[in-house]
């Protein structure tokens, strides 16, 4: 084989290879910017995320607090459930990005905790995209999307 025949043949392959592993790489360490429940390595970090962060209230499980409907006697509501049968999936990704970073209003009395100063942007959407997982696909499909923004003119 001709030296620069033998070059092309090694060398071709092993240049794809690591620019192949190149771009996963690059890609692995992108932040999120959705709740992308069907990448796993999110929903991994999402799921260490919410073990850390909100199971002591909203339940290893996902189950919530009992009677999280009931008003406590301080007035405050106990942590809802984040499984189907809490009212979790009633609102959009972004709304409950902007719940678990910013809070629920400043004027309403809550247990619940902002995270912008404990979490990032893709922890954030990490934990979503592990709640979201869990979800059966007809859940999924109820949540509300947000309407398309209008035409930029
Ligand atoms: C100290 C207890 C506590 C921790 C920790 C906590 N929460 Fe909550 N959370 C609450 C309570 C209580 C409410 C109910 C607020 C209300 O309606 O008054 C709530 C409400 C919510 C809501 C709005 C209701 C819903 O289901 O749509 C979301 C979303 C939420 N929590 C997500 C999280 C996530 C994600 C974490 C972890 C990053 C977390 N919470 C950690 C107590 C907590």
């Amino acid at each position: 084989m001709r030296p620069w025949v033998k070059a092309v043949v090694f060398a071709g392959p092993m240049t794809l290879a690591l620019l192949g592993a190149a771009v996963i790489w690059a890609g692995k360490d992108k932040p999120a910017t959705s709740a992308d429940y069907e990448n796993a390595a999110l929903v991994a970090h999402g799921s260490r995320v919410y073990a850390d962060h909100c199971a002591s209230c909203h339940g290893a499980n996902l189950e919530g607090q009992p009677d999280w409907m009931k008003h406590l006697p301080d007035g405050k509501l106990p942590a809802p459930p984040h499984d189907p049968s809490g009212h979790t999936w009633h609102h959009s990704d972004g709304r409950l990005f902007l719940i678990i970073k910013d809070g629920l209003g400043d004027d309403y009395p809550t247990d619940m905790p902002l995270f912008k100063d404990v979490l990032s942007d893709h922890d954030i959407w990490a934990t979503l995209a592990f709640i979201k997982s869990t979800w059966p696909e007809e859940i999924r499909a109820k949540q509300p999307r947000p309407r398309p923004s209008p035409p930029a003119n």
